[in-house]
């Protein structure tokens, strides 16, 4: 299928999009096949990979399942060499995070590393391995999905909110040093999308009140909103946009 615009086709490209069985992932899979890519759909669960992979597929979009556990370094390893036996990776969309809502005296060591293990470190991993493959070609696109958590905060959140400053601090020190390779490196910040993970949240009047104060859009995101950035991002068309980290929060951050 032709891409209405040639700057944003994304045909004859690999993109990797971690956690992409489900939410932020899942949609911005859909949309950077239906742009003319390769997606490789990732998760823990080869049985979700394998599923949603299909689905796009019987679509008429090329899709394969690579299921593997971001942080496991020998899965990830074994994937990338898949990836460069298929042509090379030219998007990466670090969607991967987890999120542990718990007050300070609550987190152990271990929690914490555990946390920036998936949240940072294995995007920054990540990153590195396909940076490999973007430099050969002389082009790649990373884009890391980071949160509004990274720009503000707020309390019984330290560790994500930390992971995600981090994720920040990476976007731009990728972009500096990948920017002579013809990679471009950003950072979407969502602000709060009814995903699974905050299923239960999405149904608290309590929070639809106070989005409806502080949002300038006076609602919840919802995952198809996410995308469209990322495409952009991920696309040729954002030939001269590296290092940037953008909310997409229906004006949560920029609003008062
Ligand atoms: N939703 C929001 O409002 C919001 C706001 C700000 C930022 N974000 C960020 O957006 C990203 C996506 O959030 P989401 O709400 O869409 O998440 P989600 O609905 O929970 O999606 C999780 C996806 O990640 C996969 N996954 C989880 N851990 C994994 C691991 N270690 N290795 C590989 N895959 C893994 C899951 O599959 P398996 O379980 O099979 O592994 C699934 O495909 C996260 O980085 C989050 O911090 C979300």
């Amino acid at each position: 299928m032709p891409s209405p615009l040639p700057a944003f086709d994304l045909n004859n490209q690999n993109a990797l999009i971690t956690g992409s069985t489900d939410g932020l992932g899942k949609a911005a899979a859909e949309l950077l096949a239906q742009a003319g890519a390769h997606v490789w759909i990732n998760g823990r669960s080869e049985t979700r990979c394998d599923q949603v992979a299909a689905k796009l597929r019987k679509a008429g979009l090329k899709a394969t399942s690579l299921p593997f556990d971001v942080a496991d370094e020998t899965a990830a390893e074994l994937a990338f060499q898949t990836l460069a036996t298929a042509g090379g990776l030219s998007i990466l969309v670090n969607n991967v995070g987890q999120r542990d809502r718990r007050t300070l005296p609550k987190f152990t060591r271990n929690d914490l590393q555990s946390l920036l293990n998936v949240d940072l470190i294995s995007p920054f991993r990540l990153s590195q391995r396909a940076a490999d493959q973007m430099r050969a070609n002389g082009y790649g696109r990373i884009v890391n999905i980071s949160s509004i958590a990274g720009l503000i905060a707020q309390s019984g959140d330290a560790a994500y909110t930390s992971a995600k400053a981090g994720i920040n601090g990476m976007t731009k020190a990728l972009a500096a040093e990948l920017g002579t390779d013809g990679i471009n490196v950003n950072a979407v910040a969502p602000g709060f999308f009814k995903t699974e993970p905050n299923a239960a949240a999405a149904e608290d009047p309590a929070l639809l009140e106070k989005l409806q104060n502080a949002t300038a859009l006076k609602r919840w995101g919802n995952p198809e909103e996410l995308a469209p950035t990322i495409l952009f991002l991920a696309s040729a068309a954002a030939s001269y946009v590296t290092g940037q980290v953008w909310a997409v929060d229906g004006g949560y951050t920029s609003h008062y």
